[in-house]
């Protein structure tokens, strides 16, 4: 456990539970990816933060079974549509583990801009770890995330 951190939960149904919990409190959303019918991973709004931030960050994971399909760069862009204009939310942040090229891919197809870097940034996998920061406000996107996915390739 992360020093001062919540527990980990111990099975699926106790995460569904807290996410459940912090989406209703609306400090969170939570989507799954259905690909042909299958759960295949998820995609998870954290941290929103309202007020004068309108901010919130986004963490995702998907089955190795259907990675390198493009599946995450489209569920993330659909994510972000979704936050900048039903959920009227401003900044959408993501964070990435420099060793992590595959999830690096995701950030640069969708054109997110990279403002940091930040050293033992989340404690996972028993230790804390360095990520890169990037972003993306509304006012970047002139149209929809998922356009913008289209045309970058
Ligand atoms: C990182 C991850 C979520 C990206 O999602 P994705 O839907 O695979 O994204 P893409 O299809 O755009 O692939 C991104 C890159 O992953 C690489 N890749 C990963 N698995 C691959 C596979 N089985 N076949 C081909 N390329 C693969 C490719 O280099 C690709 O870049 P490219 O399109 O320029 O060739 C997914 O690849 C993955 O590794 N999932 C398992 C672990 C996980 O969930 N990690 C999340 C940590 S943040």
């Amino acid at each position: 456990m992360p020093p001062g951190g919540a527990e980990r939960p111990s099975s699926f149904r106790q995460l569904v539970r807290r996410l459940d919990r912090l989406a209703r409190s609306g400090m969170c959303m939570p989507f799954a990816i259905d690909v042909d019918g299958r759960f295949a991973g998820q995609v998870t709004v954290n941290n929103i933060v309202r007020g004068s931030a309108q901010f919130a960050s986004v963490g995702y994971w998907l089955d190795r079974a259907y990675a390198g399909r493009g599946v995450m760069p489209l569920a993330v862009a659909m994510v972000i549509d979704h936050c900048f204009t039903t959920a009227r939310l401003h900044r959408i942040e993501i964070a990435i583990r420099p060793e992590n090229t595959n999830s690096l891919r995701v950030v640069e197809k969708l054109g997110m801009a990279e403002y940091g870097y930040a050293p033992r940034f989340l404690h996972i996998d028993d230790a804390w770890r360095d990520h890169r920061l990037y972003a993306v406000t509304v006012e970047e996107v002139s149209g929809r995330m998922v356009d913008r996915l289209k045309e970058s390739h």
